[in-house]
């Protein structure tokens, strides 16, 4: 299933889902032509005639007369059939291009290949393996393709392989390329900064190359590692789309390319700037993981594919099936923190409801602020002078600790860096790149994680890589790749030898939300943005991709921290349950009703978490559709029994017309009911939930009701009561 491959006199490749088909064809010159991607075709039609296209005067042809420049190839090199950029470069040691790669045969293989140090997604259907080699050079290129027919998505890589005995240059490495046609397009990215992150980019797909990139090194902030194209007119629910997203959280490049006959391609990878690998005799190069998926179900169809996927392909499963309630100390008392304060906060904590602490930063010694300590992973005696134990023993909480395991406050480190090296947050970054520096903050892990109960870590990364120079490696074009494959060694050694610790990921708020590290943690940090409304932004934009068990997302006291804004506990709380949920702020200081409150509300979501948790996720009203003022979104039971419904209204507006909120996703047939009220699933697709104008003077207490004033929200649960009416 998922893999045909018809050989003749053209070749094809046909990968496909439920509801996909993706096809490669070879031309007369042995060259691979990416021709089809879309909705679903049957396999036995032929797709030789798509590479007919009429060629063009005055351009160039191979010598089957096939017009180059209207051709997508599959995995091209500049200069070769490609006047394009292309998705790889080789040369020789003098720089000489190889531009002579053909097709030379194909394998499938029932267990997917490991990557060899990069993270990947697990499982799939077969693998189909296409190796070209080099007429002139002993180098060989495996392009890797795994079809998960079930969610439509196509997972590709390649291998670089080198079986000769001199080196070569790599100076490009694309993940994969893909030819979309001749669409009127939308592209969507992500860009953003500390606390503003995933700042949707919508806009039409116009001529020309257009690039979203990060060159941070450590972080992806600038452009998360994600890109939506979709039909103008494309909804949640309805348009073509296609959805693309690296396994990796190094320096990448995305490029949307729209050509001169309106076609549009994209390709995603490792970004060139900085980068050159050199190949040495019988070495390989992988390219990191590059997953897409196609629809015609809208962006809502994206996250529908990429959540289960996530959840089953790559997420490293949680020590605990659900996420814990936790109380982060953060927020809550930032560096100031001891085992007394620490005790006080997680009694009242655990009366509360919630499960865990986590001792943010400021635990170990010489942390009394940002200025210093970093890399002495050891219990600081005066804090703590009884260590860490006792705190659960005190409190009943599990324990989460915060760790930065790839920076140093001390400049005599093995840093990154050559000159005068900037010390960005007061800190340096380790280097990475070298194994024996993993090695050793990897054993300074294992001293705490060994003594103590900890169950959970927040990985934190607070500044990017600048000057970067290593001298420990052997050519300087590789640091950026080798201190990310650092960053994957340390995780690595960590769930190997700790496989009941859960890993949050965090890099300065969501600067590492990347599927990279899913492979090893089961959540990230979205933001250090702790603000409901801001937030409500964020985790719906976070959400085309990563599932709501991955966000990261808290409440925190008011007046917010990051933008002194004041809103209910009851928004913040409403904001928070859809993604891992828990609290950062001192419980102690809550008001009594507000203590009450928080202790219902941690009841509700325990109630509610496994659907929360797992079930299916739509968006209704978000940015990514334009909407600007009132954000809506749902989750669904497996068994369609339960749905919860979140709105929120950021300002209240006078002689508003209220909105009809129509769901999505649920039993057409059945009755759903809420209070004393009853719907049909029909109705509540398409007429929808009214919510009215709540700000006239009379605030109605019904169904539809938003609160009063700005910053309000709705939370709905409604219970399927009979499967039919
Ligand atoms: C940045 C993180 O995003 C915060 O949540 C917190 O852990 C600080 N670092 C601690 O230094």
């Amino acid at each position: 299933m998922g893999i045909q491959i018809k050989e003749g006199a053209c070749t094809s490749f046909h990968l496909f889902g439920r509801a996909f088909s993706y096809v490669i064809a070879l031309t007369p010159e042995q060259q691979l032509v990416q021709v089809y991607y879309g909705p679903f075709v049957h396999p036995s039609n032929d797709f030789s005639e798509l590479l007919k296209a009429s060629p063009v005067g005055f351009s160039l042809q191979f010598e089957s007369g096939l017009p180059y420049e209207k051709l997508s190839p599959e995995y091209g090199t500049f200069g070769k059939h490609h006047l394009k950029e292309g998705a790889f470069t080789l040369m020789t040691p003098q720089h000489v291009g190889i531009y002579d790669f053909v097709y030379d045969g194909y394998d499938i293989v029932t267990e997917k290949p490991d990557l060899e140090g990069l993270p990947s997604t697990r499982g799939g259907d077969e693998t189909l393996v296409i190796t070209l080699k080099s007429v002139s050079e002993p180098l060989a290129l495996d392009l890797f393709y795994t079809v998960y027919s079930d969610l439509n998505i196509l997972a590709k890589s390649s291998r670089f392989r080198n079986t000769g005995e001199k080196s070569y240059m790599i100076p490009m490495a694309m993940s994969g390329a893909y030819a979309l046609g001749a669409g009127k397009y939308d592209a969507l990215t992500f860009d953003g900064r500390w606390i503003k992150e995933f700042s949707l980019n919508r806009h039409e797909v116009h001529r020309g190359r257009q690039v979203y990139d990060n060159l941070l090194g450590v972080s992806t902030h600038a452009y998360q590692p994600y890109l939506a194209i979709c039909d103008r007119l494309a909804s949640e629910t309805h348009g073509h789309a296609f959805g693309f997203a690296l396994v990796y959280n190094g320096n990448h490049q995305m490029v949307v390319e729209k050509d001169i006959f309106e076609a549009t391609e994209v390709k995603l990878g490792i970004h060139p700037h900085g980068f050159t690998w050199q190949l040495s005799p019988n070495e390989v190069f992988y390219t990191p993981e590059v997953i897409s998926v196609f629809t015609e179900k809208g962006l809502g169809g994206i996250s529908d594919a990429f959540h289960p996927f996530v959840l089953n392909y790559l997420s490293r499963g949680l020590a605990f099936e659900h996420s814990r309630v936790l109380v982060n100390s953060w927020e809550a008392m930032y560096f100031d923190i001891s085992e007394e304060k620490l005790i006080q906060l997680g009694k009242q904590a655990h009366k509360l409801g919630m499960e865990m602490l986590v001792i943010d930063d400021g635990w170990f010694l010489n942390r009394h602020d940002d200025k210093s300590g970093l890399g002495n992973w050891l219990v600081d005696p005066v804090k703590f002078p009884n260590g860490l134990e006792v705190i659960q023993k005190e409190t009943g909480l599990e324990l989460g600790l915060w760790f930065e395991p790839e920076m140093t406050s001390d400049v005599n480190d093995p840093i990154i860096g050559t000159g005068h090296v900037t010390k960005s947050r007061n800190q340096y970054v380790l280097d990475f790149t070298n194994p024996s520096v993993v090695k050793s903050v990897f054993t300074k892990m294992c001293a705490i994680l060994d003594e103590y109960p900890i169950r959970w870590i927040k990985w934190d990364a607070n500044r990017p890589i600048t000057e970067p120079y290593s001298t420990t490696i052997r050519h300087q074009g590789e640091l950026y790749h080798r201190y990310q494959l650092g960053v994957y060694q340390l995780a690595q050694l960590l769930v190997e030898r700790y496989p009941d610790l859960t890993i949050e990921s965090c890099s300065a708020g969501g600067g590492r939300a990347g599927l990279g590290m899913f492979a090893y943690a089961s959540a990230t940090w979205l933001s250090d943005q702790t603000d409901a409304v801001e937030r409500i932004r964020i985790q719906q934009a976070a959400s085309l991709f990563l599932p709501l068990r991955s966000l990261g997302s808290h409440v925190t006291a008011c007046p917010n921290h990051q933008v002194l804004r004041n809103t209910s506990l009851k928004m913040r709380r409403d904001v928070a349950i859809f993604g891992t949920f828990g609290y950062e702020l001192n419980p102690l200081s809550l008001a009594l009703e507000e203590a009450d409150a928080v202790k219902e509300d941690i009841l509700f979501f325990k109630s509610y978490r496994d659907i929360l948790q797992y079930g299916r996720y739509m968006r209704l009203q978000s940015e990514l559709t334009g909407h600007t003022n009132e954000f809506a979104h749902m989750v669904i039971s497996k068994d369609k029994k339960t749905i919860l419904v979140a709105i929120y209204q950021v300002l209240a507006q006078s002689s508003w017309q209220g909105l009809r909120l129509k769901l999505t996703g649920i039993e057409p047939e059945a009755t759903y009911g809420i209070d004393e009220k009853r719907y049909t699933g029909l109705y509540l697709m398409h007429v929808g939930i009214s919510i009215t104008d709540c700000f006239t003077g009379a605030i109605q207490p019904v169904i539809g009701t938003l609160g009063t004033g700005d910053f309000s929200s709705a939370l709905f649960v409604f219970k399927q009561l009979s499967h039919d009416y």
